[in-house]
């Protein structure tokens, strides 16, 4: 993790339009461009080829449309559209079956209703076909109706349905053992956003003694957990937890994002551990791509140096 003064700038820079069309003209440009690192693509056949690539190497994946807020009703019905034509191009190509998604995509920020009936349209498809749908965690201002659209659709039968809680939240000691409660299946990471100190951690090592406490819980209580993490200190944890407590490599998985820590989702899986990979496409991959670098300084190297070798 950065400092908070780092994260701000990042998520500062994330929101400047005319970075993000500079970026956009080059970093998926060529199959060098900066930004493949991280992101599979910009169409959903590349990210399939990308996923294909993966579970060929022992790992599995979950596949996320990038896009972040809806501002039109208009715009959230295509990105739902848009999540209907994946499904079916997933579906064609014998890939595993899981996405991530947004529900600012889905217009959570024009009205609470239509990112809940968008989300229903694709989880109806999505149960149909035996999907597995991931709603990422969004800032602080969306927890709430987040959790409230994931328990109403929950309660409606839809158990293929999955939510993310940060570490960095003080809320979270309340809100992991709730949905834990209900069964579902929690994916843990610490959080990518800046969050005032008055309801988040702000310093690395609390954190992380957050998270491995929740950790340890969703361990011994949770649906198949989902640790997302690229901490080794916090694996290695995980790890000596499970010999100790007698819980299988088959009750939960890592996960880990596109590009980040190949060498270690490797050893992992050599390990006998499921990895699973989150592997974002889409044109919109500027403030994804601006968060991956507010998490690690070196990731600005590596752009500065691959924009360099293009020339
Ligand atoms: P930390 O940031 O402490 O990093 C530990 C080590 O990991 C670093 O020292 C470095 O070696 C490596 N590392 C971490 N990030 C790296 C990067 N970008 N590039 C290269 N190396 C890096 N957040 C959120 O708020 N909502 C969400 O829904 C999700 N979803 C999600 C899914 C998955 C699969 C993952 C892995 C992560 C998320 N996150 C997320 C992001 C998460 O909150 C967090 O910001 C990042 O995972 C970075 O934190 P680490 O746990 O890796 O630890």
């Amino acid at each position: 993790m950065l400092s908070a003064a780092s994260k701000t700038f990042f998520h500062f820079l994330a929101g400047n339009q005319g970075l993000q069309r500079l970026a956009s003209r080059y970093g998926m440009a060529s199959p060098t461009g900066f930004a493949r690192r991280f992101i599979a693509g910009e169409t959903v056949e590349e990210a399939i080829e990308a996923a294909r690539g993966l579970e060929g190497r022992g790992l599995s994946q979950t596949l996320d449309y990038l896009g972040e807020s809806a501002d039109t009703l208009e715009e959230a019905d295509n990105a739902t559209g848009m999540y209907g034509q994946i499904l079916d191009r997933i579906v064609e190509s014998g890939i595993g079956r899981n996405i991530s998604l947004k529900l600012t995509q889905l217009g959570l920020d024009v009205s609470r209703e239509a990112a809940l009936a968008n989300l229903r349209r694709i989880l109806e498809p999505g149960r149909t076909h035996g999907f597995f749908v991931r709603i990422d965690m969004e800032n602080s201002p969306y927890t709430d109706a987040t959790f409230e659209i994931f328990q109403a659709l929950w309660a409606d039968g839809f158990t293929n349905l999955g939510v993310v809680l940060q570490s960095a939240l003080f809320r979270t000691t309340q809100d992991l053992p709730r949905v834990v409660g209900l069964g579902a299946r929690v994916r843990l990471v610490k959080g990518a956003y800046k969050e005032p100190a008055e309801i988040a951690y702000q310093r690395k090592a609390d954190v992380d003694a957050a998270y491995v406490m929740q950790m340890q819980y969703l361990l011994s209580n949770g649906t198949f957990p989902a640790l997302a993490t690229h901490d080794v200190e916090i694996i290695d944890a995980a790890k000596a937890f499970v010999a100790k407590e007698g819980i299988g490599k088959e009750r939960f998985e890592f996960q880990m994002l596109y590009g980040v820590r190949r060498d270690l989702q490797a050893a992992l899986v050599k390990e006998g551990y499921g990895v699973r990979v989150y592997v974002p496409f889409g044109r919109q991959w500027f403030p994804y791509f601006m968060r991956r670098l507010g998490e690690r300084p070196a990731n600005v190297a590596f752009v500065l140096k691959s924009l360099a070798s293009e020339k």
